[in-house]
Parts: structure tokens; sequence; C-alpha cells
């Protein structure tokens, strides 16, 4: 997976037409975009395609799937049918809930993005000390791309050393939530990153700015 300029905008706003203004100005240096749960409980999931469509980007699903199998099937085919690239599923559910997602996702052509370790302070709380285990499950699962915070540089890192140098491991946290573009990418493929972009007065300057402070 090739993201231009290693950066993945997180398009976390109320509206589809808010999306379209931002990425009318910063589609020429991004070719991934994240789309969660503030936009499509908003607008559903025609806010994917529609993205998709216009832009032809990669469009990853951050659902944080985190159900039995057999409904995690359903939320997977629904987002693979709206257009989406890849979802990102939880691994704290376990084995067979990942799975689902993740045959989900091949039957479509589509990929899953495993969920170890959050980026906000109460993932220490509870989610913590299983997210190493979470990692090798997934190693053991034959997943290839992984998110992992970049507020914790320490963890990341021994996330890494886990899935090894050839998974594909993508990273939010960096800005608002404190991590550093450049540090972050020490060990991750890609950084996630919405508030400091979208919320910024000129966001075309503030990713401009992040792309200047990382090596490419
Ligand atoms: O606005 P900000 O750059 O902090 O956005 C980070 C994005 O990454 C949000 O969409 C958030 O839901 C998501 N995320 C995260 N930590 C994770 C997984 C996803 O912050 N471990």
């Amino acid at each position: 997976m090739e993201v231009k300029n290693k950066i993945i905008l997180a398009l976390d706003v109320p509206t589809t037409r808010k999306a379209i203004e931002i990425m009318d100005n910063l589609s020429d240096n991004l070719n991934t975009v994240k789309i969660g749960y503030p936009l499509v409980l908003a607008e559903g999931l025609e806010s994917v395609t529609r993205i998709k469509e216009e832009y032809g980007c990669r469009v990853i699903c951050d659902f944080k799937v985190a159900d039995i199998p057999a409904t995690n099937e359903k939320i997977a085919d629904a987002t693979f049918k709206a257009g989406a690239d890849a979802l990102i599923v939880h691994g704290f559910v376990g084995e067979d809930s990942a799975a689902s997602c993740l045959e989900t996702a091949t039957k479509h052509g589509g990929e899953i993005f495993l969920l170890t370790e959050m980026s906000h302070p109460g993932a220490a709380q509870f989610l913590q000390p299983v997210s190493m285990d979470i990692a090798r499950m997934g190693v053991k699962m034959g997943i290839h791309n992984y998110v992992g915070p970049s507020t914790r540089l320490d963890r990341l890192k021994k996330i890494r050393n886990i899935i090894g140098e050839d998974s594909f491991l993508i990273s939010p946290g960096v800005g608002v939530q404190g991590g550093d573009p450049q540090d972050t990418l020490e060990f991750a493929n890609a950084i996630i990153v919405g508030r400091s972009i979208y919320l910024d007065n000129d966001p075309v300057n503030a990713l401009n700015s992040i792309i200047d402070s990382i090596e490419l």
C-alpha cells in the first residue's frame, strides 16, 4: 500500500459537503483518507461512496468493528459494498470476530487493519495490557495491516517488533493528541492526521507544513 506523502487524512467532519470542501483543497497531496462514525452516522455510507467516486482515493473506514462474528460480517459486507478499500477492526474481541471481518474483506477484494492499541490516555486503562497480545494474534492470523498509537512511541516500537518490518502500520494521534510526525514514522509506514489539518484556518498550509516536516 503506497500512502502519498505518508499521510492519511482523518475526515471526521459532520457533513459530506464539508468533507468535499476539504478534499477539493487537499486531494492533490493525498491518496488515502480515513472515514469514521462522525461522517457516516451523519450522512450515511453514501458519504464513503461519494468521496471514493469523487477523488478516486483509497478509503479506510474506521468503524473499530467489535461485535460477534455474525454481526461483524454484516458490518464489513455493508462497508465494502459502499466502496471502502479497508476497514479498521478491533482485536480485543478475539480471533473469531476479527477473522469474520478478514474473510468478508477478502471476499470483496478489500483489506482490514487490526487495531492494537488506541492513542488516547484512556487506552492505558483496559486496552494497553492486551495490545501486544492483539498484535501477536494478528501475526498468527496472517493479517498484514495494523493500527498503533503515535502518542506512545515506546509501545509503537514494540508493536512494530511484533508485526515485523513487512507489515503495514498506520498511526493516529499526531498533532492535537501530541504525536510527532517524523518520530512516529520511524516505526509507522504512515500517520493519520485529522484535526491538525481540517480545523486549521488554512488546511492546505497545515498539510504542507506536515509534509515539509517529514522525510519522504
Ligand atoms: O483529530 P486527530 O488527528 O486526533 O484524529 C485521529 C483519528 O484517528 C480519529 O479519527 C480517531 O478516531 C482515530 N484513532 C485514534 N486512535 C486509534 C485509532 C483511531 O485516534 N488508536
